[in-house]
């Protein structure tokens, strides 16, 4: 590969958003795949499977449509940005190379009228229609003067859809004054089957994947490596559903389990608003929780899907141990983005006779030393 330039940011080197920033993003790839394939465990993966490994490369800026950013007032000035790599000083970010160029407009629009508080997260977003969102995580004392002065929310109500606190409450209108309504998910991003785009139900503050872009690449090679063969499958921590989507438009039978009622619900009506409920069937269940519906479930399917968090498999793997081998599922697809966890949990899957047939990574977050990896493993015995 061709080396490409390094991107330009006055706070290169400094802001904690892109670590790997001053590294070519060609020797950011190199260096993503050399020390993944040296910590995996030997005799994990096929032999064909590590050598066709690979990381799917996508642009290397303006490719996030969500920024997660903090907000801080002292003395009357604020701050709205990121910690530094020390993750002490806030760093005020004017502008941000990996932004799509409709969120860095937003941000600049943002940072022109900012509220008085002394500490607040805040997530700005805009959807691929050019919607503008943000989610305003404050303290309960700043909300409500903020709910009770109105200035401030009325000028950004203006300007976006506005999301308030942890369970992410529209800013309504109520006669003569501001509140917090019932949340409403809404198409803030979306998913793909091949060229096909499949709206994704979220809130503001929930989960989604980096950006447009990226999930295209995701979703396509998370078709690559799907077994024809497999006409169900388990769906375990589905969110909003960027694969469970494109799996119900391949025609696939998917059970979603997902503890976050919200998410789950923007699934069923991400489903519905694509036609594609009818092979559907959802779970709000902790994965690691009470057992006995998630055996039925695992006895019901042949293949099992994981995306989990960062911790990664939990007490998955020593679920699986419990289970007689006729009941473990034949395939294994393993999705993360935590390469910690998803080496730990690969000792775990093969000591329990499974074995890695395809590996493939998405860069997913190019000038950080993370990518999103998607592993297929098969039961031998
Ligand atoms: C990394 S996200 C991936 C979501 C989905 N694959 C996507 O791309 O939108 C992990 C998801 O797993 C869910 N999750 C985490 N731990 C869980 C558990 N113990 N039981 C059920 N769901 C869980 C989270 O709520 C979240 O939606």
């Amino acid at each position: 590969m061709k080396p490409s330039p390094l991107l330009s940011c006055e706070l290169a080197g400094t802001c904690s958003g892109c670590p790997w920033i001053l590294k070519l993003y060609s020797d950011q790839l190199l260096e993503k795949k050399d020390r993944f394939l040296r910590r995996l465990p030997r005799g994990g993966f096929l032999p064909n499977a590590l050598h066709d490994f690979d990381i799917f490369p996508v642009p290397v800026d303006h490719l996030r449509d969500r920024a997660d950013l903090v907000l801080e007032t002292r003395l009357g000035q604020h701050t709205l940005g990121l910690w530094d790599m020390g993750r002490k000083t806030l760093l005020n970010l004017k502008a941000c190379p990996l932004l799509t160029a409709s969120l860095e407009s937003w941000l600049i629009e943002f940072k022109n009228d900012l509220p008085s508080v002394a500490k607040g997260s805040i997530r700005l977003r805009v959807n691929p229609q050019s919607i503008k969102g943000v989610w305003l995580d404050f303290s309960n004392q700043d909300i409500k003067r903020l709910l009770e002065e109105g200035d401030w929310l009325e000028r950004l109500q203006a300007k976006a859809i506005v999301e308030i606190g942890q369970k992410r409450k529209r800013l309504i209108r109520k006669e003569d004054r501001w509140a917090l309504g019932d949340p409403v998910l809404f198409p803030w991003s979306e998913t793909y089957f091949f060229e096909q785009s499949l709206p994704l139900f979220t809130s503001i503050g929930g989960f989604t994947q980096s950006g447009p872009q990226a999930t295209q690449v995701l979703s396509e090679v998370f078709l690559k490596l799907l077994p024809e063969e497999v006409p169900s499958w388990l769906e375990l921590g589905s969110g909003s559903g960027t694969f469970t989507l494109p799996l119900l438009s391949a025609g696939k039978r998917v059970n979603a389990v997902e503890m976050d009622a919200q998410a789950l619900k923007g699934l069923l009506q991400g489903a519905a608003h694509s036609g594609i409920s009818a092979l559907l069937s959802t779970h709000l269940l902790d994965f690691n929780g009470k057992k006995d519906t998630l055996r039925r479930l695992f006895e019901e399917n042949r293949g099992v899907i994981v995306d989990p968090p960062r911790s990664g498999l939990g007490n998955l793997v020593s679920f699986l141990t419990e289970l007689i081998p006729s009941q473990r599922p034949d395939y294994f697809y393993y999705v993360s983005c935590w390469e910690d966890s998803f080496v730990s949990d690969v000792h775990g899957l093969n000591e329990l006779g499974y074995l890695g047939t395809r590996l493939f990574g998405v860069d997913q977050f190019p000038q950080s030393p993370l990518f999103e990896i998607l592993a297929l493993f098969q039961k031998q015995y």
